[in-house]
């Protein structure tokens, strides 16, 4: 049979993974001591690994290049798409809160509010869904800095141990939804290798409760 294809999101994502695959019982030394090479072959799991970043992954699933991916819920709600969301696979544990500098309050006053953000779209359907107005700047990262300069009133950021915003000042509003890493899968693969897949599925999904 022809190996499957799936996309990891490289880092913290990948690690966790690996760690499950080899509870699964898969060899991972190739990825293990895989270098800078970004296509790795698992022999006894007949498992091509594709390392991508998070959005990437996404895109590989849907162009039907990749069968399946690990990818995070953020990456899904941010970027959207068509494929099957199969499993939570419970890793890669945080949320999207919205923060803003300790002691302000985020919703006083009748002004249009700015919101920072890496994931514009996340953070505006979160305000519509309130029926709020918001001004929206797109950042690329450490968006904790927009309002210590003034330039936001609040964020829509990832929080996962609440660190970096209790050492720059900033605390929690609200939660605006959790977060995990998700397996997705092919439509189109998903119909055409309907029974391996599920069997690989199940797999993964037995060893991630162990
Ligand atoms: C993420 C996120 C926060 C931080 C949260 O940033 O955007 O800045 O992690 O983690 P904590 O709650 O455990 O402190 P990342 O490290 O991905 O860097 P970036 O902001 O430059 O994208």
């Amino acid at each position: 049979m022809k190996p499957f294809r799936i996309a990891l999101t490289k880092g913290r994502l990948e690690e966790d993974t690996v760690a499950l695959f080899e509870k699964i019982g898969f060899d991972c030394t190739p990825l293990r001591q895989k270098g800078r090479k970004l296509i790795l072959f698992l022999p006894d799991a007949n498992l091509e690994v594709v390392l991508a970043k998070a959005a990437d992954v996404i895109t590989y699933v849907e162009h039907g290049v990749c069968d399946l991916g690990v990818v995070g819920k953020d990456t899904i709600l941010e970027h959207g798409g068509s494929f099957f969301e199969v499993a939570d696979l419970g890793f890669g544990k945080c949320r999207f809160a919205l923060a803003v500098k300790k002691g302000t309050d985020f919703y006083s006053g009748y002004g249009e509010k700015t919101i920072a953000t890496k994931y514009p779209n996340v953070a505006g359907k979160f305000f519509s869904d309130k029926g709020m107005d918001i001004r929206i700047i797109k950042i690329e990262g450490s968006v904790e800095l927009a309002p210590l300069l003034a330039l936001s009133d609040g964020i829509v950021d990832i929080v996962e141990t609440g660190t970096t915003l209790k050492e720059n000042g900033l605390e929690v509003v609200e939660e605006v939804t959790p977060i995990s890493a998700r397996l997705i899968v092919n439509t189109a693969s998903m119909k055409m290798k309907q029974k391996e897949l599920e069997s690989l599925i199940e797999k993964i999904q037995q060893a991630k409760g162990e």
